[in-house]
């Protein structure tokens, strides 16, 4: 665990350099904006510590998979997002000394990620071997107002010396993943541009054929004003720049602007993209750097004002939760269905910006309470369109009749996964996408959709259980083998619970989603029978039979559900028997001991309770969390948070802040030891899960906001923001009272702490706070 960064309600902030963990505030201090992301790396040339990372949403390589002995089934390879050219570079001179944190003196040195209004700013005063000094401030963002761009303001003040300062603003094509399974590098030069002031370079990515330009243009102000300057065009292979050498004074401020952007053939014709990027970059240059910040200030206001989480009385968790929604905010905006949530978003390279069962298991809760339900209906529409290629998937697995098996990991709808043994049995995940159609139709009441798109995934999904399980003469019930369930520290177990939960309740919800869309558009319902070969009663006979006849482990004595069958043949002990050296056990254990052992990686039997927590009474949760939650070693940050909303839902509030804790700051404090490789992007999602279902108890039940809230003992307030069918509401709970406030123009009932409550519209409404059950 480190603590190097000043708490702030607000801002990520690293007061004097820390060299050391630089890769870590790198990942911390990323901008993103759903199109591209840009690690915090400096601007000016650092040959210190530094993972220099550019993403461009949906842009890929297929990396070939590092594998020993090759299966049939094995995917053909392991798609990455590509570090792409790096945009923000401006290197300067003066005289023969290069500027260098790694090899001048530091002082003064503050990086500050504003997170009210999205920008990222660094200040320091360098003094250089030779004795010069130079004050530095940089600022710059990641617009999410014009979404494909980038703007910098970068200064420089010498502080004891008049003289020549040389700039060089590049882009530098250049680049390599650093996880590169085969150290190759990705790009290919097509064409590149200079002109005055201005460079464009357009790469093709190896393989896949993606074009990306990336473009530039600058102008410099001395004195508060702009200046003429010359601009030298330097062009090497993959890499473009100008040189600008400048005449300084002692105590005036230089500042140079660069606008830049990254125009990808996901969006524009290739034959015109270096044309495109140039237009683009004048319309930058036309708004000028303070006018495209304050939009973007701006639309950061109006996102704050939807989603923003206020905790009064403990400012590192204030700072944990802002974090976390900044972040989840900056990968994924909803603007297009083609995009996903990477579980690293943009921020590194660790799992290669691929989809992962991440998004409908931990991330759709958050998008659906914050954003507009389109954002969240285009994760859904996201794997409709890869549908077909899910049944391909299942196809080539030998799965027949329009079965459909998602991927575990995809960029584009095939499977991608680096690691067999582990991912390839991980078919949970499909239920998973079954899941999030219900939890998107519940939540919006939008029923359509299942007329529309989610009908057809669930059959398909459907499909591919009924035909996975197989009739057990010896148990005379259904069995499901051969699965690795969420716990991926048990590999190809027999009769998983939740797997086999998860599948049983696929089947019943496609029963009930097929009376809805039957009744709601009987000629849609009857056209897509028809083009998907649909034999309404045979297929949901069978799904019947197999729901009641499906074999769910479980332990009669202890009245718990068996994570999987003979669970109970193991040693079983709690994992605070462990050596604290032992752990992570993934570090210290032999695959071969971690497999044969109790502890569990991650919720597996508790992640079925917290999915279907209505279909179990208080009690059976209870027990089953007794039995489980001392097993967990939580090695996986998704973990927590499900342990956390059910200890809220069981009234175990210290449990439930243990487990938020662990979440909440994970990247800041760097409580795994892992995030130089990027932030956990999908697990803070988990981290508003276990304050807005936990501690704020929200759940929807028959087309109602339901709200159990309470406050943490440790913090003075709680409040949060949630859209619910067109409403804004804001729920604020103290340890006396629970407010809510009905932001919109129309009354909206909910059921707080059980009981009734209306309010009018643009109305507030305090009720005394009744003890949660
Ligand atoms: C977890 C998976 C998860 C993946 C990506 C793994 O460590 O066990 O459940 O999908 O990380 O976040």
């Amino acid at each position: 665990m480190k603590q190097y960064l000043t708490p702030d309600e607000w801002c990520i902030v690293e007061e004097g350099f820390h060299a050391a963990y630089n890769e870590i505030t790198e990942s911390l201090m990323s901008l993103g904006n759903g199109r591209m992301g840009q690690r915090g790396n400096f601007e000016e040339r650092f040959t210190g510590k530094t993972l220099q990372g550019n993403y461009v949403a949906g842009v890929y390589y297929p990396d070939k998979t590092r594998v020993g002995w090759w299966k049939n089934g094995y995917p053909d390879y392991f798609a990455k997002v590509l570090n792409a050219a790096n945009w923000i570079g401006i290197d300067i001179d003066i005289e023969y000394e290069s500027l260098d944190l790694n090899t001048c003196t530091v002082r003064d040195f503050r990086r500050v990620l504003n997170m009210k209004e999205g920008y990222l700013e660094r200040s320091f005063i360098a003094t250089l071997k030779s004795g010069k000094e130079l004050k530095v401030n940089a600022r710059r963002f990641c617009s999410i107002v014009d979404d494909e761009a980038g703007a910098i303001r970068y200064s420089i003040t010498p502080l004891n010396f008049d003289g020549k300062i040389t700039v060089t603003p590049y882009i530098d094509g250049d680049i390599r993943n650093r996880d590169a399974n085969y150290d190759e590098k990705f790009w290919d030069e097509v064409r590149k541009e200079t002109g005055y002031a201005e460079a464009y370079i357009e790469l093709r990515t190896r393989k896949t054929g993606f074009h990306v330009c990336t473009g530039m243009c600058l102008e410099i102000e001395q004195d508060g004003a702009p200046i003429d300057f010359q601009s030298q065009p330097i062009r090497r292979e993959k890499y473009v720049a100008n040189r600008i050498s400048l005449d300084c004074r002692q105590g005036q401020e230089t500042v140079i602007y660069k606008f830049a952007c990254n125009l990808s053939s996901l969006n524009y014709d290739s034959d015109h993209l270096v044309q495109e990027t140039r237009q683009y970059i004048k319309r930058l240059s036309s708004k000028g750097f303070e006018r495209m910040l304050l939009e973007q200030k701006q639309a950061w206001a109006d996102q704050w004002k939807m989603n923003d989480i206020v905790i009064e009385g403990d400012v590192a968790a204030q700072q944990g939760i802002r974090f976390n929604i900044f972040q989840l905010e900056q990968t994924y905006t909803g603007e297009d269905e083609r995009l996903n949530i990477g579980p690293k978003g943009f921020t590194g390279e660790k799992y290669g910006g691929s989809t992962y069962w991440d998004t409908e298991a931990y991330c759709l809760p958050f998008y659906l309470s914050t954003a507009d339900p389109k954002v969240a209906r285009n994760l859904l529409l996201y794997r409709y369109k890869h549908l077909g290629k899910a049944i391909e998937n299942a196809k080539k697995l030998g799965f027949r009749a329009g079965a459909a098996l998602y991927p575990m990991v995809t960029m584009n709808g095939e499977e991608c996964h680096n690691e067999w043994e582990i991912t390839f049995e991980e078919i949970h995940r499909n239920g998973a996408i079954a899941y999030a159609i219900f939890e998107y139709v519940r939540y919006t009441g939008d029923e359509r959709y299942l007329v529309d798109y989610g009908l057809e995934v669930l059959i398909a999904i459907s499909r591919f259980w009924s035909q996975r399980v197989h009739w057990s003469t010896a148990k005379q019930q259904y069995v499901m083998l051969g699965v690795t369930g969420p716990n991926e520290y048990e590999n190809n177990v027999n009769n998983n619970w939740y797997t086999s939960y998860i599948a049983a309740w696929t089947l019943r919800y496609t029963i009930e989603a097929v009376g809805i869309a039957r009744k709601l558009d009987p000629e849609k319902y009857a056209e897509l029978c028809d083009r998907i070969h649909f034999r309404e009663e045979k297929e949901v006979e069978t799904a019947r039979h197999i729901v009641a006849n499906l074999y769910l482990p479980y332990d009669e004595d202890r009245g718990v559900f068996l994570q999987q069958e003979g669970f109970l043949d193991k040693e079983l002990m709690p994992a605070s028997d462990l050596p604290k050296g032992q752990r992570p056990l993934n570090q210290h254990w032999s695959w071969d001991r971690i497999l044969r052992s109790c502890f569990i990686k991650q919720a597996d039997v508790l992640q079925g309770l917290y999915f279907f927590e209505e279909e179990f009474d208080g009690e059976t949760i209870r027990r089953n969390f007794d039995f489980y939650e001392p097993m967990t070693v939580h090695e996986s940050s998704l973990s927590p948070c499900v342990h956390s909303v059910l200890a809220s839902r069981l009234g175990l509030k210290e449990k439930a802040y243990e487990m938020y804790l662990r979440t909440a700051r994970l990247d800041l404090d760097d409580y795994n030891n892992d995030t130089e490789d990027g932030c956990h992007i999908t697990s803070m999602a988990g981290t508003w899960l276990a304050v807005v279902k936990g501690f704020g108890g929200l759940r929807v039940r028959d087309n109602q906001l339901v709200l159990n809230p309470y406050c943490p003992d440790n913090w003075e307030s709680l409040s949060f923001k949630v859209r619910f069918r067109g409403a804004l509401l804001q729920v604020k709970v103290t340890k006396a009272e629970v407010e809510v406030q009905n932001f919109s123009a129309r009354p909206v009932s909910i059921l707080l702490a059980d009981a009734p409550l209306t309010l009018e519209a643009n109305s507030r409404k305090a009720v005394n706070r009744t003890e949660k059950v």
